[in-house]
This record gives structure tokens, C-alpha cells and sequence, in this order.
């Protein structure tokens, strides 16, 4: 696949993915301000994929059926050895097949994200946070957000849907969080990945004997039933969706609560604001600005396809910038470097674009405005960050971008 690729672009393409800078922690590396729209980089195994940071490109290489999404093809820009061994050899999950199977395996679950169903959840996500809310304020001032709020309520949301036990969160967290991070070893993934298939499919087997509420109980006495999934098609879509709703989410609540504490003067105006217009706009905003999915949406081109006054050819790897999109300023009025809870954000491209565009959005989207807005008005207005900011420890490693710890006190 590298071939027609002139060595002299090879000893020239820049690295990809680049370091933030830690000055402005929530912006995208600088490096990636400075190069072409369209161009190709050099990634962990020496392959050059294109890079396309454009909101107008984004959009137009995630909805077009000339790219694949499935990972088992050769060529595919893996974002770390560990991710490729775990996606190649461990987990094939749907969010990385392409239709048709792709599109079979994913109506099968449109139903339980719909608007007006996760709508009904809104009242047992409130009571959730409520509780996370009386516990943090009865409880020692400094507290750290991410053990106390950020972590937990991702975790009970997703074992309500999925019909799990609570209980059984520290062991999904532990595993996805060492499922994603790009700096262990293919050894340590793969064992965590495998931990959490062997918990999952327990719970799968012991719904075939006793019917269960939630998701998985639905899929067992449903699509098991009627032959169109198999046991381990259960386990692979549930270990998906606590892979990517668990940390997405979780580190969406630490790092738009660390945003909005560095934006007194917009916190305020969640706090004084009754309007949940302005508080469904900041969950837009605060997800555009932060992009956690922050490594690129992956592809494959399989035709040639002209973008940019570039020829990507059939068989080129492409990472699409969702971050980068996210801060042109074609696309998001003003200064779109800027956090601003007023702005008309709801097009920005944090959920992705297309066919794959995040399955659990509305989902997430109901926890985070309920977060943010019972954040704003419960805790006392003296709230404010604890450490300096300087001493803050981002994850600028991880597959997502967060935080290790939040400490607040007021
Ligand atoms: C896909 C972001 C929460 C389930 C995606 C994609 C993005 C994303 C960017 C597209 C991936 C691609 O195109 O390659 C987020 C963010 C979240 C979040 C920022 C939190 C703020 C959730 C939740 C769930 C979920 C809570 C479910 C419990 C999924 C699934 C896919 C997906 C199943 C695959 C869809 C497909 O390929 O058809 N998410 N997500 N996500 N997300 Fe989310």
C-alpha cells in the first residue's frame, strides 16, 4: 500500500498524534494548527494515513460509502499496537464492521437509544445524580470529582440499560479503562479485555436460564431466541457499549466541570438560568470545545477520492480530526478556541458523522445536561478548583481524553 509514496514524503511526513501543549491543556496539539488541510502523517507503525482536520472534509470522508470502517482490513491506521491486537484479535464489535452486517447488528439496539425512551430515563438519572450530589455535599470538602460524581454515574446509567450490577463497576471500569489506554502492553489489553468477555457472557448464560430486565435480557429472549444474534454477539455488543459509553461520558463530566470552573462567569450563568435550552447549548458546547474522542476517527479508502486538492488513493489510511473540525472557524461563530455556553454549538462533530455517528448520543447528552445544570445549581457558588490548575493531571495519553483526579472545594 505504500506504493508511489516517494521516500522523501516519508522522511518528511510529521508524526501523528502530536503532544498538547500543557499551557492550554484543552486545545488540540498546536502542531496540528500548522499543517494542510489534507496531508499525510506517520503514525505508531511507520504507515502514513492522511489527515483531514476540516469541519466541511470531516464531514464529507465520514458519510461517504467509498471509506470502510472495518478494522480487519489490511491498511486500516490502528491508534496503537495494543488497540490493533485487541480490535484484530480480540473484540470485533459492529462499531468497526461496515454494512451490511454493521447496519443489521446496530438496528438492533436503535430502539432502546431513541429520544423519547431515553427521555423516560430522565427522572432515575436525576435521582442518581441527586444522591452523587447529597453524598458529595455531606461529605470532606476538598473532594475529588472523578471517584466521587464522573465515574460512578456513567457506571450506574450503563448498568441500568444494560440490566448489570452496580456492584460490578470498579471491574468494568478497571478493564475498559486499561482496554484504552495506548501506553500498555498488547499482553495487559488483551487480559482485561478478556476478563470483562468472561464476566459479560456469565451474565449472558445466566439470563438464558432466568429471563432478566435491562439489554442484555431483551437480546437473550429476543435475538437469541429467533436465531439473528449468537451468545457471543451478545457479549461483543455489550462489552461496546460499556467500552464506549463508560469513559466517553465519564471523562466528559470531569473535564466540562474543570472547563466551566475555569469559566466563572459562564457557570454563573448556568446557575442562575432556569432555561434548559441554555443548558442542552452548554452540553453541545462543552462537547465540542473538548472533542474527548481527541485520536481521530479511523478509515480506510477503498477508491481513489479527490479532497482537498489531494488524491487519497484506494487502500490509504485516513484520520479524520474531529477535534480540529471542531475549532474551524468556518463552521462555529467567534472564536471557536474559546469556551462560550451561548453559542449556537449543536452541529459540532463530537458524536462523529455518518453511519457510524454515535449510537448512545442521546443517551449521554441526558446524563451530561443533568450533571452540568445540578452541578451548577447545587453546589455552593464559592466552588472552585482545589490544586492549581497547573498541577491538574490530564490523560494525555488515553484513547479518551480526561482526567486521573478533580479536586473542588468551596
Ligand atoms: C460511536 C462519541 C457516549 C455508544 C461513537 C462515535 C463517537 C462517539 C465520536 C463515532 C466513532 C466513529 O465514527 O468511529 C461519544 C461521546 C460520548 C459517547 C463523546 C459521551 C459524551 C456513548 C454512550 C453510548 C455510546 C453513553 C452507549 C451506552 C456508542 C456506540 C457507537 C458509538 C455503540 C458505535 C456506533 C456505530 O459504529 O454505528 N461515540 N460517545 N456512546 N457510541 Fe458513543
Amino acid at each position: 500500500r505504500f506504493e508511489g509514496v516517494e521516500m522523501t514524503d516519508s522522511n518528511q511526513a510529521p508524526a501523528y498524534p502530536m503532544p498538547r501543549a500543557r499551557a492550554c491543556p484543552f486545545d488540540p496539539p498546536p502542531g496540528l494548527t500548522e499543517l494542510e488541510s489534507v496531508q499525510r502523517v506517520r503514525i505508531w507503525d511507520g504507515s502514513m494515513p492522511w489527515l483531514v482536520k476540516g469541519y466541511d472534509d470531516s464531514r464529507r470522508i465520514l458519510s461517504d460509502p467509498r471509506v470502510s470502517n472495518d478494522v480487519r482490513r489490511e491498511g486500516y491506521p490502528h491508534t496503537s499496537e495494543p488497540f490493533k491486537a485487541l480490535r484484530t484479535k480480540g473484540v470485533v464489535t459492529f462499531d468497526r464492521m461496515d454494512s451490511p452486517e454493521h447496519e443489521r447488528q446496530r438496528r438492533m439496539l436503535t430502539k432502546d437509544f431513541m429520544v423519547k425512551h431515553i427521555e423516560q430515563m430522565r427522572p432515575k438519572l436525576q435521582h442518581y445524580v441527586d444522591e452523587l450530589m447529597d453524598a458529595i455535599l455531606a461529605g470532606p470538602n476538598p473532594v475529588d470529582l472523578v471517584p466521587a460524581l464522573a465515574l460512578p454515574l456513567p457506571g450506574l446509567v450503563i448498568c441500568e440499560l444494560l440490566g448489570v450490577p452496580f456492584a460490578d463497576t470498579a471491574l468494568f471500569q478497571r478493564c475498559v479503562s486499561r482496554m484504552l489506554n495506548t501506553k500498555l502492553s498488547p499482553e495487559v489489553v488483551m487480559d482485561a479485555s478478556k476478563e470483562l468477555h468472561d464476566y459479560l457472557e456469565n451474565l449472558v448464560r445466566a439470563s438464558e436460564t432466568e429471563p432478566a430486565d435491562g439489554l442484555i435480557g431483551r437480546l437473550v429472549s429476543n435475538q437469541m431466541a429467533n436465531g439473528e444474534l449468537t451468545r457471543t454477539q451478545i457479549v461483543d455488543m455489550s462489552l461496546l457499549l460499556l467500552m464506549a459509553g463508560y469513559d466517553t461520558s465519564s471523562n466528559m463530566i470531569s473535564l466540562g466541570i474543570l472547563a466551566l470552573l475555569q469559566n466563572p462567569d459562564q457557570l454563573a450563568d448556568l446557575r442562575e438560568s432556569d432555561d434548559p435550552a441554555l443548558t442542552a447549548n452548554t452540553v453541545e458546547e462543552l462537547l465540542r470545545y473538548l472533542t474527548v474522542l481527541h485520536m481521530g476517527r479511523r478509515r480506510l479508502a477503498m477508491e481513489d477520492i479527490e479532497l482537498g486538492g489531494q488524491t487519497i488513493r484506494a487502500g490509504d489510511g485516513i484520520i479524520v480530526l474531529s477535534d480540529m473540525a471542531n475549532r474551524d472557524n468556518t463552521a462555529f461563530a467567534g472564536d471557536p478556541n474559546e469556551l462560550d455556553i451561548h453559542r449556537d454549538a449543536r452541529h459540532n462533530v463530537a458524536f462523529g458523522f455518518g453511519v457510524h455517528q454515535c449510537l448512545g448520543q442521546p443517551l449521554a447528552r441526558v446524563e451530561l445536561q443533568i450533571v452540568y445544570s445540578t452541578f451548577a445549581k447545587r453546589m455552593p457558588s464559592t466552588v472552585k478548583l482545589a490544586i492549581p490548575f497547573e498541577d491538574v493531571k490530564f490523560q494525555f495519553d488515553a484513547q479518551i481524553y480526561g482526567l486521573d483526579s478533580l479536586p473542588v472545594t468551596w
